[in-house]
């Protein structure tokens, strides 16, 4: 059996390991590979994970809090993650190699290359470092807001891009929200709401402009539907989810990753 899994905390929610099975399933291999979910304090982290690469394990998602954990554990990390400064997907081939596929799977998510696009990335978290990394490898002017301004200008620094306080909705081709703004506690849609917490006006969007919201849940977000209805391009969490997915599928079986299997299995689960 060659085994995968998801680490974070919380876990319990993951749709990674749905949709993996899904891709096992849609290729014939599902007697050969299992994926499951693993909770893990931070605390634990390091102990298990490499335990688990004793165990046999083929490779692991690494998610919320633990992707700077997972590079510093491995052994070697590709460019993409050294730069990003995270690690999302692990392998375990003799040694523990970091790998992230968070920014390319943003790529993939995209209609087209965001080169030359004047991007906005919402955040300066966790989440924004690979999406920052990833429209300024692609050539995408980009500009940083976040709540907390020195966190904007301390990823600009670190990554490039020019950190912003004052923004215009309508200028963006491209707007990227990576703040945890809109995931909902409750399943209940706030209304509209969420867009005060971000410097975004609804009546800013067009039908020019590609607007991703990394954020998912049962409901589609104020912001994505906002700008929906203006005619945006909008690509959802789900979305980058299944392609960041896809991504480390390729990784670990070396085959090409069913995308309509694993992003069925996203929008059921
Ligand atoms: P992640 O790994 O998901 O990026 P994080 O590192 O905790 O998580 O970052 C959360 C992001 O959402 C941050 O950019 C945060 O802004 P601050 O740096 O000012 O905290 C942003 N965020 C969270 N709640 C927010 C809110 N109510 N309004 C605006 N931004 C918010």
């Amino acid at each position: 059996m060659f085994r995968l899994a998801v680490i974070g905390q919380p876990i319990a929610h993951s749709r990674s390991p749905a949709m993996h099975r899904a891709a096992f399933e849609a290729l014939g291999i599902v007697d050969e590979w299992s994926y499951e979910a693993i909770e893990m304090a931070p605390e634990q982290f390091a102990e298990r994970t490499e335990a688990l690469a004793d165990a046999g394990y083929v490779g692991a998602n690494v998610t919320v809090p633990h992707k700077r954990a997972a590079l510093e554990i491995a052994e070697r990390a590709t460019d993409v993650a050294r730069e990003i400064g995270a690690a999302n997907t692990l392998s375990f081939a003799g040694q523990i190699v970091a790998d992230n596929t968070d920014g390319p799977g943003l790529l993939a998510a995209l209609p087209k290359s965001p080169g030359g696009m004047r991007a906005l990335v919402l955040g300066a978290g966790g989440a924004s470092r690979a999406v920052v990394w990833a429209l300024l490898r692609e050539g995408a002017a980009v500009e940083i807001w976040n709540r907390t301004s020195t966190r904007a200008r301390a990823l600009a620094d670190e990554l490039g891009g020019a950190a912003v306080e004052e923004i215009s909705t309508s200028e963006y081709d491209l707007i990227v929200n990576a703040t945890s703004v809109g995931l909902q506690a409750s399943p209940a849609p706030s209304g509209g709401d969420d867009l005060k917490a971000l410097p975004v006006v609804a009546d800013g969007f067009h039908d020019r402009q590609v607007v991703v919201d990394l954020v998912y849940g049962s409901d589609e977000t104020d912001l994505a539907s906002a700008a929906r209805s203006r005619g945006a391009n909008v690509i959802d969490g789900l979305e980058v989810l299944v392609h960041q997915g896809a991504e480390s599928f390729r990784i670990w079986t070396g085959l090409a990753p069913p995308l309509e299997a694993m992003r069925r299995a996203v929008r059921e689960s």
